[in-house]
């Protein structure tokens, strides 16, 4: 740790553990999140959300509830003020699901039908819970499996590749395998619900929200309300987890429209139930994986098809056959993505988008080769090394996926694993290893950074950045320091409201590379400012720095992080239950900024990767469309009973284009953690679970299960 007072010029922040420069006002209470920040004359929206699948709304019964206590207003298509959503925003044109109340039609179950406001949240919530809507129904299709009719490839980019002839290849090779396997959907879950206040302050529109940048939801407010953007201002100091599913939502432009209409103050905070339906999730997936192979284990043929769903009104595809495009040399390599429509809310960006769920299904049918080819599976991953990228051509910006199988495979203990499944018992528990390789893409994007020099001898650095829970605002104080080499305590750093300019979202892993950049950049340009002795003036010492034009000058390359994930699970014999006794991470991504938080950041990533693979299945009632016990209870997310010792770490890999060496460790963490623990499974058992999440009854209903360990193999405790 760098000192907190001493030398005006200290170097080498970046890298040392910094516990988080909010930590104190988060377990105090004194940060303030955004349904819980006090306004004057505040209002409470509650949202209805339709009971039928699909169909139109015939009429809402707004009187009644208008006569109820505290009731000011009742929103729905018949009523609500008129918005834009035919525009282009920063993820392209918006699901129209971000125009409530503009139609009678319900493209799905829990779609919004009616906003009641109320002077409380109890009142607006009874209001709500009060109101009648009459629905015309239709019959819905919620149908999702393998090669069901309507599924398309979109004509969008990165759907399909093909290179080399994939037949010929699989015809020829000594080995293949050719399996299916199949993901549930799954949700963010964030432990904060969505939450936003909306007024209108000296002629601006002014939100208070929690999301993943404020930027961009101010320009896609004033697009859908069609005001100057100058005139919407947005702020989202404290963020309790996102993961993709804080973007515009209805909840902000709920809330917009009701404070218009109300010229006061409007909170809308949706439900735990009603997020299932409104923020986006994990579509579910149906993957197809054919992999051909020389008897050594080189790959001839590698062919990767994914299926997922979207809703009737926007195309969203989680494009799970992405992940082994720049991972795996072969000579014919083909990856294609379907998607079907169906009468379902819209799926989203949910953290690592495809590589979560083609990981499992590619790095699961890898250990099927390995077994195949009597290899061991890190051999496997090491003969199919490319030296370019296997569909691009492309050099690699840097590749560290060896060395991180080499840290991990030794601080793991797996030199000396008998490869064979089901050698290993300790009385009814069945034990196994397992292993999976991850990757995530290292991108980066625009972003506008100010710092001021003040004249007390601090510095403040103001940039439109979102803290969604990683520490970002912590590692952006760190960042700045060693830019400005000073000490952190001398740095505050100022985030997530839209008037700092625009910037980077926290998403994709791009927040802190991309914002890295602009504070560094910003602080740079201070420093040449400032005249060594000078004087500082009361109003303070401002540098900018916008990255814009500077990162289209990034050579082509195929620039990637990557990680090796390792798992050992125990089976009991009797009930089939698995626990996961320990996992490990090594990764290669980038220059790790704060070890302190980012190591938090992949254990997160991994225990999302345990959940993934035991836990986590969103059920939907094939009779009402709806999803099944939509809350924490029904849909269980790994709690702290079903977590072991999970470590990560990571080998030396700084990004040499970036000026801090950053590459993004976001959502890597769970990149291959499900299959680690899906290969250990079938480590213990001999008996390969394709379909997630690997619960008791799918590991029980095999009937292997209570036998004697292998006769060749070790015998247990
Ligand atoms: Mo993340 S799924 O890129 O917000």
């Amino acid at each position: 740790m760098t000192t907190t007072t001493g030398p005006t010029t200290v170097t080498g922040s970046v890298g040392t553990a910094h516990t988080r420069v909010d930590g104190l006002d988060k377990v105090t209470g004194a940060a303030r999140y955004a349904g819980e920040i006090p306004f004057t004359d505040l209002a409470h929206g509650w949202l209805v959300l339709s009971t039928i699948a699909r169909g139109r709304v015939r009429s809402v019964d707004a009187e009644p509830v208008l006569a109820m206590p505290g009731v000011l207003t009742v929103l729905h298509h018949g009523n609500a003020p008129r918005v834009d959503i035919d525009y282009e925003g920063m993820l392209g044109r918006p699901d129209p699901l971000i125009g409530v109340f503009q139609h009678d039609q319900v493209p799905f179950s829990g779609w919004p039908v009616a906003l009641v406001v109320a002077e409380t949240s109890e009142q607006a919530r009874e209001a709500a819970e009060a109101l009648v809507v009459h629905y015309d129904q239709e019959p819905h299709d919620i149908e999702f499996s393998h090669g069901r009719p309507g599924a398309y490839t979109p004509d969008t980019d990165g759907m399909r590749v093909e290179k080399g002839d994939l037949e010929a290849e699989l015809a020829a090779s000594a080995h293949v395998v050719d399996a299916e396997y199949t993901t549930p959907e799954e949700h963010h879950s964030p432990m904060e619900p969505h939450a936003a206040t909306a007024r209108w302050e000296g002629g601006r529109l002014d939100l208070v929200d929690s999301n993943q940048g404020s930027t961009w939801i101010a320009g896609e407010l004033a697009k859908v309300f069609s005001l100057d953007p100058a005139s919407v201002r947005v702020r989202s100091e404290h963020v309790g987890g996102a993961f993709g599913s804080k973007g515009l939502r209805v909840h902000q432009v709920c809330a917009a429209m009701a404070a218009t209409v109300l010229d006061r103050p409007v909170r809308v905070v949706l439900t735990r139930r009603q997020m299932f339906s409104l923020v986006g999730y994990r579509s579910p997936t149906t993957q197809r994986v054919r992999l051909g192979a020389e008897p050594d284990g080189r790959l001839r043929a590698f062919d990767h098809q994914g299926q997922s769903l979207t809703s009737t009104i926007y195309e969203f595809v989680e494009a799970s056959a992405g992940f082994g495009r720049p991972m795996y040399a072969a000579d014919a390599h083909r990856s294609v993505n379907r998607v079907v429509r169906l009468d379902v809310p819209t799926p989203t960006y949910m953290r690592a988008p495809g590589e979560a769920p083609g990981s499992f299904a590619l790095e699961s049918a890898l250990d099927e080769l390995a077994e195949k080819c009597g290899m061991d599976p890190i051999a496997l991953r090491a003969r199919n090394e490319p030296a370019v990228g296997p569909v691009s051509g492309l050099p690699f910006s840097s590749r560290n996926l060896t060395a991180c199988f080499d840290e991990g495979a030794r601080r793991f203990g797996w030199a000396g694993r008998d490869p064979r499944p089901r050698t290993r018992r300790e009385g009814r528990w069945l034990i196994g290893t397992g292993t999976a390789a991850a990757t995530f893409p290292v991108l980066v994007g625009p972003a506008t950074a100010a710092v001021t020099a003040e004249a007390d001898g601090t510095f403040a650095v103001r940039i439109t950045a979102a803290d969604v829970g990683t520490g970002a605002r912590t590692a952006l104080t760190l960042i700045a320091a060693d830019a400005l080499e000073v000490a952190p305590d001398r740095v505050k750093v100022h985030i997530a409201d839209s008037d700092f300019g625009p910037a980077m979202i926290a998403g994709g892993s791009m927040g802190t590379r991309s914002w890295g950049w602009a504070v560094t950049g910003a602080a740079r340009e201070l420093r040449e400012k400032l005249v060594p002795g000078g004087d500082i003036p009361a109003e303070g010492i401002t540098a900018r720095f916008d990255t814009g034009a500077l990162l289209g000058t990034l050579s082509q390359k195929e620039r990637h992080s990557y990680g090796a994930q390792f798992a050992e699970v125990a089976v009991d014999v009797a009930t089939g239950e698995v626990r996961v006794r320990r996992m490990l991470g090594i990764f290669a991504a980038g220059r790790i900024i704060n070890p302190l938080t980012a190591r938090s950041q992949l254990v997160g990533g991994m225990t999302w990767g345990l959940s993934m693979a035991l836990h986590e299945e969103a059920v939907r009632d094939r009779a009402s469309g709806a999803p099944v016990g939509p809350d924490l209870a029904g849909y269980h997310v790994a709690a702290h009973a079903d977590v072991p010792h999970i470590e990560a770490d990571w080998v030396d890999d700084p990004d040499p284009e970036d000026p801090v060496g950053i590459k993004g460790i976001g959502e890597i963490g769970i990149v291959g953690a499900a299959a680690a623990i899906a290969n250990a499974v079938w480590h213990a058992t001999g008996v390969r679970h394709r379909n997630l999440p690997i619960r008791p009854d799918r590991v029980i209903e095999d009937g292997r299960l209570d036998g004697a360990v292998s006769e060749a193999g070790g015998s247990g405790a």
